[in-house]
């Protein structure tokens, strides 16, 4: 049988999404919103694209959670963009009201599914969708740090005329500000990157890659990235639905790896089956693990601000 996948939020990342998870052909997807009638008519849409693309993914639109049933994977991309005048607290307040609600419909009718969490900000809202589920871990996963971790391979990539294919690389750390680009780790074809680029190019590329988002939404002028973000979402789907135990980087609540607690953090994870399968914990120099520590700390705050903790 073919799984089920639901998608909450259908607006650019989530319907983004449910066209890409189509095109794989692996499982049926239900795509849930707020908004009536809008999913339903994004359904059709794509459902429509199935004769000339050549899926046969059943693609069902809805405003009712009872269509979620039983799903096998749930993303959550459902909350608001930060709007004028409001506060990166109110915005925080506002999306964890909204992931709240949508955890404790999604848990009623699908308890043994996986949750990845998309909405920002990214690794709080993840911990609100943990602590309202009342699920294990394994089935609680940001994406976060395979769409940073694309962002440094593009520019590299282009740095140096490579292809994206043979650029490999790890963004651990909260998705934002802080994020933590190992660069130390970054090879390209199996070459180290500090033996084809100068230590100030690689920061600048560090740079770009931590303002990588805000770079698209000043650019877009309304609204933030969506391809990129989805696109992600698709690896990690493809290591779950596929079992492939790939590992990338996710957000994870950390128990104690890499001397953090409590509290999710991007790091790399196996994902199979069965949700997270394994943290892989990387050995970190002094300086890596003090970037860490303070991009967890920026999270922690986060968290207090939701008393969540
Ligand atoms: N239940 C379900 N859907 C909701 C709810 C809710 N309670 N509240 C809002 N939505 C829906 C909106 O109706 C909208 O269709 O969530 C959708 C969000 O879509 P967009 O506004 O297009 O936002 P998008 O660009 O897709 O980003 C979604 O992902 O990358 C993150 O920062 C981004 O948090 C944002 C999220």
């Amino acid at each position: 049988m073919r799984s089920k996948i639901t998608v909450v939020g259908a607006g650019f990342v989530g319907s983004t999404l449910v066209q890409r998870i189509a095109e794989r052909d692996y499982a049926d997807v239900v795509m849930f919103d707020i908004v009536p009638n809008m999913p339903q008519g994004k359904a059709l849409d794509m459902l429509q694209a199935g004769p000339v693309l050549g899926y046969d993914t059943l693609i069902t639109g809805t405003n009712d959670y009872a269509d979620t049933a039983d799903s096998d994977i749930v993303v959550i991309t459902s909350g608001f963009p930060r709007k004028p005048g409001m506060s990166r607290d109110d915005l925080l307040k506002k999306n964890q009201e909204i992931v709240s609600q949508v955890t404790e419909q999604i848990v009623k009718y699908s308890p043994n599914s996986i949750l990845i969490i998309v909405t920002n900000p990214l690794d709080a809202m993840a911990q609100v969708a943990l602590k309202v589920s009342g699920f294990p871990r394994e089935r609680v996963i940001g994406m976060a740090g395979v769409l940073d971790t694309a962002r440094f391979r593009t520019f590299i990539a282009q740095e140096l005329g490579a292809s994206v294919r043979d650029v490999q690389a790890y963004v651990l750390g909260g998705h934002g500000d802080t994020m933590v680009p190992l660069s130390r780790l970054c090879t390209v074809a199996g070459v180290p990157i500090a033996e084809l680029l100068p230590a100030e190019r690689i920061e600048q590329i560090v740079q770009r890659t931590r303002d990588g988002g805000a770079e698209i939404v000043k650019l877009l002028g309304n609204g933030s990235a969506y391809f990129a973000p989805s696109a992600s979402v698709l690896q990690m789907l493809d290591s779950i639905v596929l079992d492939k135990k790939m590992i990338m980087p996710c957000a994870i609540y950390l128990q104690g790896e890499y001397g953090l607690n409590n509290l999710f953090v991007g790091v790399p994870a196996k994902l199979g089956a069965k949700g997270l399968e394994q943290v892989i914990e990387v050995e970190l120099q002094e300086n890596e693990q003090v970037q860490l520590k303070k991009s967890a700390d920026a999270v922690k705050e986060l968290i207090d601000v939701l008393g969540i903790a």
